[in-house]
């Protein structure tokens, strides 16, 4: 079983309290890259061997990923950073709806499951506190492969019929270069017969991950990283030991706590062509960033804090993922900044709790207009999304007095020992027990999250 490896209170009846203004020296460890880790599991399914997948981050959501493997019958052991995953009795078409209800990405065993099966039934997996996110995309590509879908009660159920249970390879276009959906339908592709192009794909790092980690199993991938990717489908998959990318959001997280904290601190590994827009963003906030030997990344403060537009875009653009962060550090720029999200239509909700801190954010549609602020004033605020209780973080590591940040289960399922990592940079903060405290706030829109996590 997987856990991980906290042994502070759990993170929905727990507050981090952080005295803020204390800068930051030293050298911060990377994790493993989560939204790798997460698709790599589902991967693993499409191998009738076991395999070993290293570096894997100590976070909730891996641990229920590993929980969904367990449910399709799938032989899942967890020792130190390394997971063990043995797919040979994979058995099981159907993924529970109380799994897949908490953890979206464990949609993602969608393609495997019609791979190697022929047949899945996976929950949808419903809108999320950033968004609607459709599946739309990952249906009509495993369609466009041959396979027969239909959503029935809320479930997708998907057949391959005739064939021997085989998808068929095809060309796909997808209409916008959605992550999951290339990942999905790559996964699909790697055990169909004949060849895939995806047009328009996704090219993240954690895409070509993915394309990594099934070659190493064997599979034929070509063009990971560009927006087109062929896949010449092979009759089965190998066992193979792989080792994840650095999470460059934890990386991009760790740089911005520096940057508004005017800090210099080392960071490693890193990989930095995966973090070429947000370096860029952090070079034209004032920040200095020098990437150094063996994937270490040298972050040194500017004197201020420049005021500086950004806008999300799929990869190689500015990520979403670091939008709020970003946003923490404008609120303590020289001057007027627009921040624009593009990818998620519901991924601000962090404005209101900044404000709380004393920032001015005005909201005008998927923008956000920062007037950057002398200072911050640490206050009780409520985080409302994984990306959201960072950016808390970030301006709680920054602000006047104590910040008292609640609704930590969001943090505990994407950052691996975050308070730990920030605690041994000299950070000042510790996670209580929430009834220990005597004030707790609600999120500044009044609306609290219980749907699916990111
Ligand atoms: N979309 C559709 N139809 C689809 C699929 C996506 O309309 O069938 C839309 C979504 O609604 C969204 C946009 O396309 O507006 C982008 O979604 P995408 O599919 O690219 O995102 P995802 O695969 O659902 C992954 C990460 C997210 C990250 C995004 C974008 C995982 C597990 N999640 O989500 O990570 O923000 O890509 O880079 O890989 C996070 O880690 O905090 C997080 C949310």
């Amino acid at each position: 079983m997987i856990t991980p490896n906290s042994s502070a209170p759990d993170g929905a009846n727990s507050v981090l309290e952080i005295w803020g203004r204390h800068s930051l020296s030293g050298q911060v460890q990377i994790s493993g890259a989560k939204n790798s880790a997460l698709v790599v599991m589902a991967g693993a399914l499409l191998c009738s061997q076991d395999c070993r997948i290293r570096n894997i981050p100590s976070l909730v959501d891996v641990a229920r990923m590993g929980e969904v493997l367990l449910a399709l019958g799938v032989k899942v052991e967890h020792s130190n950073d390394t997971l063990t995953i043995d797919s040979t009795h994979l058995s099981h078409s159907r993924a529970p709806y109380e799994l897949v209800s908490q953890l979206r990405a464990s949609f993602f065993v969608i393609g495997p499951l019609l791979a190697r099966l022929g047949v899945a039934r996976v929950p949808l997996p419903g809108g999320c506190a950033i968004g609607a996110r459709p599946v739309d995309l990952h249906v009509r590509g495993l369609r466009a492969m041959g396979a027969e879908v239909h959503i029935d009660h809320g479930t997708v159920h998907a057949c391959v019929r005739g064939s021997r249970g085989r998808l068929q390879g095809a060309r796909i276009y997808l209409d916008y270069p959605s992550v999951g959906a290339t990942e999905t339908l790559m996964m699909a592709a790697t055990l169909a017969d004949g060849e895939t192009i995806i047009e328009n794909a996704a090219q993240e790092p954690e895409v070509v991950d993915l394309a990594n980690f099934c070659r190493a199993m064997g599979a034929r991938i070509r063009g990971a990283g560009t927006n087109t990717i062929t896949i010449s489908g092979v009759p089965s998959l190998h066992s193979t030991d792989y080792s994840i990318i650095p999470d460059r959001i934890e990386a991009g997280t760790f740089l911005i706590a520096a940057a508004i904290t005017g800090s210099e601190i080392t960071l490693s590994p890193v990989i930095p062509d995966h973090l070429t827009a947000v370096i860029a963003k952090l070079r034209e906030a004032g920040a200095e960033i020098i990437p150094e030997v063996h994937n270490r990344l040298r972050i040194k403060a500017g004197p201020q804090i420049l005021a500086t537009d950004t806008q999300t875009r799929p990869f190689p653009g500015f990520p979403t993922d670091m939008q709020a962060q970003f946003m923490a550090l404008m609120t303590l720029s020289n001057g007027n900044s627009m921040i624009t999200e593009t990818v998620f239509e519901n991924r601000l909700r962090h404005v209101g709790e900044l404000v709380r801190m004393g920032a001015d954010i005005r909201m005008k549609g998927n923008c956000a207009i920062v007037r950057g602020v002398p200072c911050l004033a640490g206050a009780p605020v409520t985080a409302t999304d994984l990306r959201a209780s960072a950016a808390l973080v970030i301006a709680g590591l920054a602000a006047e007095g104590k910040t008292q940040i609640q609704g930590l289960q969001h943090l505990d399922r994407g950052y691996d020992n975050l308070e730990h990592k920030l605690q041994q940079l000299g950070a000042k903060l510790q996670r209580i027990q929430a009834e220990t405290t005597d004030e707790v706030a609600q999120p500044a829109e009044a609306t609290v999250t219980t749907a699916a996590g990111e």
